[in-house]
């Protein structure tokens, strides 16, 4: 079993892919939603909050942030889920920017069937989707146990809020959650 630490540095670089579209909200550059407004079965099948400037700057957040671990390694305790040096950075950063990215977009199919709007919150969901998806995707480059993998969805999931709350105090996110 690895430690906390050690799944937290593997997984961050999907924590911030998942918070890069909040930040980049206001760009005016590839502002498209990815369904292109079309709809199934008379409802949105994903909605306007999913874009591809969304999953665009998550993919890249991801593999930058990869790309600075790399720099960093090996980090001060020695102990990495990958030697850092010889993974295939862009990779993993692909891997862990779209685990979160399509995650986020696969929940939000699921929330329009069920007929709940953009932006209204669908709990657990809106908070493990990002985090279940990067563990999912980054099986191609690691192999964790079903214990670590419960591990960093349940640690992420309690940490999302915390950071949706910062987020929206300091006027990034219109609402809290
Ligand atoms: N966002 C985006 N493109 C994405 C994902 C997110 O542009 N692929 C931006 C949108 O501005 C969105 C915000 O990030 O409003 C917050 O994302 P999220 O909480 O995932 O979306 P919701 O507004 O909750 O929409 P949904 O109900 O579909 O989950
Ligand atoms: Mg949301």
């Amino acid at each position: 079993m690895n430690e906390l630490p050690t799944l937290i540095w593997f997984f961050l670089p999907a924590g911030i892919a998942n918070m890069a579209p909040v930040l980049v909200a206001r760009l005016p550059v590839l502002n498209r939603p990815i369904d292109a407004g079309r709809k199934f079965r008379g409802r949105a099948i994903l909605g306007p909050h999913k874009t591809w400037r969304g999953l665009v700057f998550g993919v890249a957040a991801a593999c930058i942030l990869v790309y600075f671990q790399m720099l960093c390694y090996p980090r001060p305790n020695g102990q990495t889920l990958v030697n850092y040096e010889s993974v295939n950075i862009l990779w993993l950063g692909f891997l862990l920017g779209l685990g979160a990215l399509g995650g986020d977009i696969l929940k939000s199919f699921f929330k329009r069937r069920l007929n709940i709007p953009s932006g209204r919150p669908w709990v657990p969901f809106d908070q493990i989707d990002w985090i279940l998806g990067a563990a999912i995707l980054s099986q191609f480059v690691v192999r964790l146990s079903l214990g670590e993998l419960l591990t960093a969805v349940i640690f992420f999931g309690l940490l999302h809020p915390i950071v949706n709350l910062v987020g929206y105090f300091i006027g990034l996110k219109p609402n809290k959650f």
